[in-house]
């Protein structure tokens, strides 16, 4: 109640205050929710789509004609590109998938079985979680390894966390809430000594950090291809590393390929037992462009430019009366993702002053990842969460900090 009202004073002040500037800022919006989606996206990964139906349009692997084949050549094309991205070898092991979430099921409900032992975070999204507590309730064992409340996590405590029947460590790479990054080469060699799979899900990484599955002995790598790799919503994959045995992975679903045809059975190889149906080729297409170009600029570039933005909208958040800035306040170990709280106001009548009244647009509350925020002790309320990506600039940090200035204010803090 007490949040409700202050609240409703808050947006009083704010709107008492609007003037024709204000109104102005309204039309310029400042899009800071890439953690949940990069926006916009670079030109090529539209032109890349509109190509594809426009001039091809055929399916791939169904038939031998040119313009199947060409459709064909797209997703071969976009499985090299992300094969080499993430140092995977074999482009026929990166199976697409509709987004991070669904590779993320792919690799738990088909390597793990009844009796198995998983270790996993106190940080990780609910598409980590969710998938293992449904497999808790069919008899695998899950160890939750603590974290920091600045949501690192401690590759002693995974370590640790390994007992006999443990198959799988699976990890977030960054937390979606803070952007702490996790030390994914100390625990793909805790994994690696131990002979276990290592899941890393990297829907907040996958573009966006130097991901190399040979080097770190990542197993099992999840990706979105919305994020910063931008490409369209509706594409993703689980790329398999050298060391697991795809006949023993079960595919979470089975039916037409394109090959085998005379067989009733799902092939027995990748990609094509992972893949049934007509995949997403226009949405392939957007990716193999967004793949390109964020190779192109180079993932070190983006990073670079991101850390100062993450750096200079940390420095700014502190330095306002009132605002408790969560996670390691360190640019250099995180993602772009800032997560913040304003005292006396909740996190949604903020989200909606700085969209409505500022042109700011973020994502606030839990972010599908309540263990993050239990571990970070802001459950249940949640927190404000900016998240910046390679068109972002040092001007949308600038009217960022001053709407929560004026809000903060606003607010009494
Ligand atoms: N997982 C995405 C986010 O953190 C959707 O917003």
């Amino acid at each position: 109640m007490y949040i409700f009202v202050a609240g409703v004073i808050l947006r009083a002040i704010v709107r008492g205050g609007e003037s024709a500037g204000s109104r102005h800022m309204n039309t310029h919006l400042v899009y800071l929710d890439n953690a949940a989606t990069s926006w916009p996206k670079p030109p090529d990964v539209a032109e890349a789509m509109t190509r594809f139906l426009a001039e091809v349009g055929a399916n791939p692997g169904r038939a031998g004609h040119r313009l199947a084949n060409e459709s064909a050549r797209i997703v071969y094309d976009t499985r090299e590109a992300v094969a080499a991205l993430f140092n995977a070898g074999d482009p026929l092991r990166v199976v697409f998938t509709r987004n991070a979430t669904e590779a993320i099921n792919l690799a738990l409900k088909g390597l793990l079985d009844k009796g198995d032992h998983a270790v996993t975070t106190g940080v990780e999204h609910n598409s980590v979680m969710r998938p293992l507590r449904a497999l808790q309730e069919r008899g695998v064992e899950l160890s939750v390894a603590s974290c920091s409340p600045h949501g690192f996590v401690d590759p002693d405590a995974v370590a640790k966390a390994v007992k006999p029947g443990t198959r799988l460590i699976a990890v977030t790479h960054a937390s979606n809430v803070v952007g702490s990054i996790a030390p994914v080469r100390e625990i793909g060699t805790i994994a690696r000594g131990k002979g276990l799979c290592l899941l890393i899900d990297a829907a907040q990484t996958a573009g966006a950090l130097d991901i190399d599955m040979q080097r770190d002995n990542i197993d099992l790598l999840a990706f979105t291809g919305h994020k910063s790799l931008y490409g369209p919503m509706g594409t993703g994959g689980l790329v398999f590393g050298p060391r697991i045995d795809i006949s023993r992975i079960e595919p979470l679903t089975r039916g037409g390929t394109g090959s085998r045809s005379e067989q009733e059975t799902q092939p027995a190889f990748a990609p094509d037992k992972y893949e049934s149906g007509t995949p997403n080729v226009v949405g392939l297409a957007g990716l193999l462009a967004g793949v390109r170009w964020v190779r192109a600029r180079g993932v070190e570039h983006i990073r670079r430019n991101e850390m100062v933005l993450t750096q200079q909208c940390i420095d700014g958040l502190r330095a306002i009366d009132g605002v408790t800035v969560y996670g390691g306040l360190d640019a250099a170990r995180q993602t772009a993702t800032v997560s913040f709280c304003v005292a006396g106001v909740s996190v949604s009548e903020l989200g909606l002053a700085l969209d409505e009244d500022f042109g700011i647009l973020c994502r606030v509350g839990l972010h599908c990842a309540p263990v993050a925020h239990r571990t970070m002790g802001t459950f249940p309320g949640g927190t404000v969460r900016f998240s910046m990506g390679a068109f972002n600039t040092k001007r949308d940090i600038d009217a960022a900090l001053s709407a929560v200035a004026r809000l903060a204010v606003g607010a009494g803090a």
